[in-house]
């Protein structure tokens, strides 16, 4: 079956072709530079981009893969969470198509969205595996039991990670977005003087936190000053990470002994950390799944192919354009 999947729900417009599982044309327009002065995502520009890209991006798509409206089965639109006007703009989009063509569609959760990535290179994957969904929004794991039956494990009480590292390095002088820049300075920290973060604990042993750790970067950085921040970034960028992921894995192999699950799933849009690869690499082995970094930030294949899972299990849904968080 063909499936048409369409992502809007922050700031990024993805629209993507999948045939049984398979990709054949993913495309994305990035709206960063549109919202990299601001510090992040302003949601009125958002919106406005999502609606000027949409329908060239669905051109792009289907003239390059040569398929026509009529020839595809199924609409995938992302519908929750996200920001409103953002997802408002995906959905109607995807509405209007399926009014005007009368094309099946489905509603897509993100974050559900986010999980099936892992099977646009790993299809042969089997249930029930352990999803960490760590991105600019969410952080936590899930019990993956089926296609719709998902067991929430642990989850931040406060930011999220990727949030985390954009706020880190907006403190060290890095633009919005900052994951991957932290990730390239940590890589090339010589490692010396040796700098640490506290890691945070908490009550509910797989829940996550950050936001004590952002504060402890914040009262290191003031103390030292400008001067000791540019010649030591690539060690402050080090310690900072090495927290992360101390507290990312460290959850994720507590989560794995308790329920005796041992197939990891890393997606989202942090989980292209090189740190955190290796490490979750290291430590579960052949049975580490995650998807190429152009895969684990928000695209549109990931919706189709959830889109495509829900077909199967017959668990299409009216997109519900519902902007909370819940998966
Ligand atoms: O999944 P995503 O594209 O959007 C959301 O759904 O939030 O994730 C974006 C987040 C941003 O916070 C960005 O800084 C982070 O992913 N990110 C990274 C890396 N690449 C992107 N964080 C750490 N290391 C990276 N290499
Ligand atoms: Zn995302």
């Amino acid at each position: 079956m063909k499936v048409l999947g369409i992502e809007s729900s922050c700031d990024e417009t993805s629209v993507a072709l999948v045939e049984n599982g398979t990709v054949l044309k993913s495309t994305l327009f990035s709206q960063i530079d549109e919202h990299k002065k601001f510090g992040g995502v302003v949601p009125e520009l958002a919106s406005r981009a999502h609606l000027e890209k949409i329908v060239p991006l669905t051109e792009f798509v289907l003239n390059e893969s040569k398929i026509s409206l009529s020839e595809i089965d199924l609409i995938a639109v992302t519908d929750s969470p996200g920001l409103a006007g953002a997802l408002l703009v995906g959905v109607s989009f995807g509405l209007g198509l399926h009014v005007r063509h009368r094309i099946p569609i489905t509603g897509v959760n993100h974050l559900e969205g986010h999980i099936f990535s892992v099977f646009i290179e790993n299809p042969d994957l089997q249930f029930p595996f352990l999803a960490l969904v760590v991105s600019g929004g969410h952080t936590a794991i899930y019990k993956v039991q089926n296609v719709g039956d998902y067991v929430l494990l642990g989850e931040t009480v406060d930011d999220a990670a990727g949030e985390a590292f954009d706020k880190v390095g907006k403190m060290i002088g890095f633009n919005y977005p900052a994951g991957q820049a932290i990730d390239m300075a940590a890589k090339s920290a010589k490692n010396l003087p040796e700098i640490t973060f506290p890691v945070a604990e908490l009550k509910k042993e797989l829940n996550y936190s950050f936001s004590g750790l952002k504060t402890a970067v914040k009262y290191f950085l003031a103390q030292k000053g400008p001067d000791f921040i540019s010649e030591n970034r690539a060690e402050i960028c080090r310690g900072f990470q090495d927290a992360v992921v101390q507290h990312l894995c460290g959850n994720l192999i507590k989560a794995s002994h308790q329920t005796g699950i041992k197939q990891i799933a890393l997606v989202g849009g942090v989980a292209s950390n090189q740190g955190l690869r290796t490490r979750l690499q290291e430590q579960f082995g052949a049975s580490f799944f995650t998807p190429s970094p152009k895969f684990c930030t928000d695209n549109a294949a990931m919706i189709a192919i959830a889109g495509e899972k829900r077909y199967y299990s017959k668990l299409t849904r009216f997109p519900s354009m519902n902007p909370s968080r819940n998966i």
